[in-house]
């Protein structure tokens, strides 16, 4: 047992997709896995481990914003033994070729946040996917016909900004869409040698009139988990 984290050692497959809701990684249990057992319900963070296409698989809520993805993160890799995390969220454009229901799959993720430049105040780190992870994902969403992008994204601290416009102008300098926790997902992969990738439908724009409603948020965007699963499990 972790601190936030109440499954025994053994639980948790090597290979998890991390949606930010708890709701959503019921869902994914519910409606994508087989002979799912959860393994957590500590803050209500649910996690779950059961099988997709014979393999074992785990998924696990991690919060909003890179504190709380970054605590699930860790314990999850130092912990439980995870050698692949697949985040699957949201994220809202920031390019007006980027629509509502589209998928965007982080190859970079650029931030505001300060967790990483504490650790390293003299370098820029850069936060990238790792590759084999992100080829996977590109080449099974484009063989199911998914419309997809690759590219950097934000990840930010605030979803409720005063400075929305700089992000905005960080879409004209190719940055797809803005989310709030790939960057420190990207940076713990790299801290402990593991394998990271986020794999983002883009439910709102910031530079269109675009929306998705909550009920879509929390029960579709099933493109996103396909893609992830499938990732997760290609050899
Ligand atoms: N900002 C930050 N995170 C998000 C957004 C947004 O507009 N949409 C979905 N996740």
């Amino acid at each position: 047992m972790s601190i936030h984290i109440e499954a025994k050692p053994g639980d948790i497959a090597d290979k998890i997709l991390l949606p930010g809701d708890p709701l959503r990684a019921k869902f994914i249990a519910e409606n994508f896995l087989e002979d799912a057992v959860c393994f957590n319900n500590i803050r209500g963070m649910l996690g779950y481990t059961g099988t997709y296409k014979g393999h074992r698989v785990s998924v696990m809520g991690t919060g909003m914003g890179m504190p709380s993805i970054s605590i699930y993160a860790n314990e999850l890799i130092t912990s439980y033994g995870v050698k692949k995390l697949i985040r699957v969220g949201t994220a809202g454009s920031l390019n007006k070729d980027v629509h509502v229901r589209e998928l965007v799959l982080a190859q970079a993720a650029a931030t505001t946040s300060s967790m990483i430049k504490n650790e390293w105040p003299l370098y820029d780190f850069p936060q990238i996917a790792d590759f084999t992870l992100l080829d996977k994902a590109y080449h099974i969403a484009q063989d199911l016909g998914m419309k997809t992008h690759v590219g950097s994204v934000l990840s930010v601290d605030a979803f409720y900004s005063d400075f929305a416009d700089k992000n905005i102008q960080l879409g004209q300098l190719g940055v797809k869409a803005v989310e709030m926790e790939a960057a420190a997902l990207y940076y713990l992969a790299a801290k402990h040698g593991v394998q990271a990738l986020g794999i983002m439908t883009i439910s709102d724009s910031l530079v269109a009139d675009e929306d998705t409603t909550a009920q879509e948020r929390q029960t579709t965007f099933t493109d996103m988990m396909t893609v992830g699963l499938e990732t997760l499990i290609a050899e």
